[in-house]
Order: C-alpha cells, then structure tokens, then sequence
C-alpha cells in the first residue's frame, strides 16, 4: 500500500505545479490589476465602472503581440507625440481576426504603454498622466478590454454605441468562440491532470 501511495502522492504535487503554471498563462495578473486600477480612477471622477468587453481584449491582445518586439523610449506608448501613433497594416485582420471590423470599433479608443517590466504604479500613471488621460475620463466609454505582451500592455475603450460596440451584429457565434477558448483551457488542465495520473 505504501508503495503505491507514495508516486500518487507524487504526481498529485506534481500535477499540481503544473496546473499552477498553466493557471497563470491563462489569465494575467497584471491586466487584472490594471483593470480593478482603471475602474477605481474612474470611481474617484464619479464615472461608471466600465465593463469587460472579449472582442476588445481579443483586439488587445492583437495589438499587444504587434508591439511586443518595439523597445520602450520616450516616443512609444503614452510618449507617443500625437498624430504619430504607429499604423499597422494588417489592422483589418487584427481586427478580422477578434471577429471584428472598422465600423463597430471607430469610436473605441486603443492605448498602448511600454513600461520596462510592467510595473503596476508605473503602468497606471502612464495611463492617467498622459494623452491617455482624457480618454479614462470620458463618460462615453463604457467598455474596456486588456491585451500584455513582454514589457507593453494595451487596453481597449468600447463605447454603448453601434460604431464602438466591439460587438458585430450577428454576437452570437463571437461569443461562442472566446467562452470555448475558456472551457478549451478548464479541459486542457483537466486532461493534462488525469494523464499524469
Ligand atoms: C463625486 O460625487 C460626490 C458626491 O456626489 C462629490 O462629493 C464629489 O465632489 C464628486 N467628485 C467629483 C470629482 O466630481
Ligand atoms: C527623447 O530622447 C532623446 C535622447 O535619447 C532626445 O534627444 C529627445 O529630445 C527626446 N524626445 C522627447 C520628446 O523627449
Ligand atoms: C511611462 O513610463 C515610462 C517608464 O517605463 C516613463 O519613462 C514615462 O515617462 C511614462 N510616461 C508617462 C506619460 O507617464
Ligand atoms: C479629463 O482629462 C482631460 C485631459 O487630461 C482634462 O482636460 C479634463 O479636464 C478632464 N475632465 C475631467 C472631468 O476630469
Ligand atoms: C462589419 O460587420 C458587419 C456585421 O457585423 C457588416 O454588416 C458590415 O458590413 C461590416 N463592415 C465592414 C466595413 O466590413
């Protein structure tokens, strides 16, 4: 009985590691952070809590991964001089890609910060004492989704409106798509449990 305890026992712990780390890349500290910081900014100036919105996190995430590899200066992100905000040419398929288009996102607004190890103080200020600021505060937007990818964290303003709704027309199959994307995850650990023992 002993014998066969013990290496249960063992992949117990070790499946338990395992589903830890993988907890972690499932979901990211730091945009929740940001997300609980934003809201309470917004608290302070009597604005609405703005809610999660997946197409604008997805549309984060996309944008995240486009600025992964640029160096943070004092030109890129809430530095950004405006009018010189960086254009992406495959911004229809980012969009296309979150099951979105220009005409359900033009009135969102997209904020991109590099901050050197995405330090929680530092991200939000770049946020509220910057060009970004003016949007934080404004009552028209409603939504936000966060997208993090090395040292740049992006987040997405949605409005209640059609043009900046980040939601098509036909929401359903969306929806459907990102709520599998979490139960794909729950499995994969689920799974990856039971192999081990
Ligand atoms: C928010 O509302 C409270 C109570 O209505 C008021 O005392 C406070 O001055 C308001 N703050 C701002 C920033 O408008
Ligand atoms: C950015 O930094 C460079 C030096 O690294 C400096 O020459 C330039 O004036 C700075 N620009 C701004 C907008 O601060
Ligand atoms: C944003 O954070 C960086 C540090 O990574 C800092 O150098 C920069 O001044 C900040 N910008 C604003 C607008 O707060
Ligand atoms: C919102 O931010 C902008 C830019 O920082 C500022 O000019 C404006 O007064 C702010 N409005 C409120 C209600 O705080
Ligand atoms: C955007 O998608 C909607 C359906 O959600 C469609 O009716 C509309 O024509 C599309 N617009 C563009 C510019 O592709």
């Amino acid at each position: 009985m002993a014998l066969v305890r013990f290496p249960l026992i063992f992949t117990l712990i070790l499946s338990s590691i395992l589903l830890s780390n993988h907890s972690v890349k499932c979901d990211h500290g730091e945009e929740d952070d940001l997300y609980q910081e934003i809201n309470n900014y917004r608290k302070t100036l009597n604005l609405t809590s703005l809610t999660k919105n997946e197409n604008a996190n997805c549309f984060a995430d996309e944008m995240a991964d486009q600025f992964k590899n640029q160096p943070c200066t004092n030109t890129t992100g809430a530095n950004t001089v405006p009018g010189t905000e960086p254009r992406f040419s495959n911004y229809p398929d980012l969009l296309n890609k979150c099951h979105l288009n220009i005409s359900n996102t033009r009135d969102g607004a997209v904020m991109p910060v590099c901050v050197p190890g995405l330090v929680s103080s530092v991200v939000l200020t770049n946020f509220t004492q910057s060009l970004y600021s003016g949007n934080l505060n404004d009552s028209k937007f409603t939504g936000i989704g966060i997208g993090s990818e090395d040292n740049w964290i992006v987040v997405v303003l949605t409005t209640n409106t059609p043009e900046g709704s980040f939601v098509p027309d036909t929401s359903n199959g969306a929806n459907l798509i990102s709520k599998f994307g979490l139960i794909y995850c729950s499995i994969f650990l689920l799974v990856g449990n039971f192999f081990l023992l």
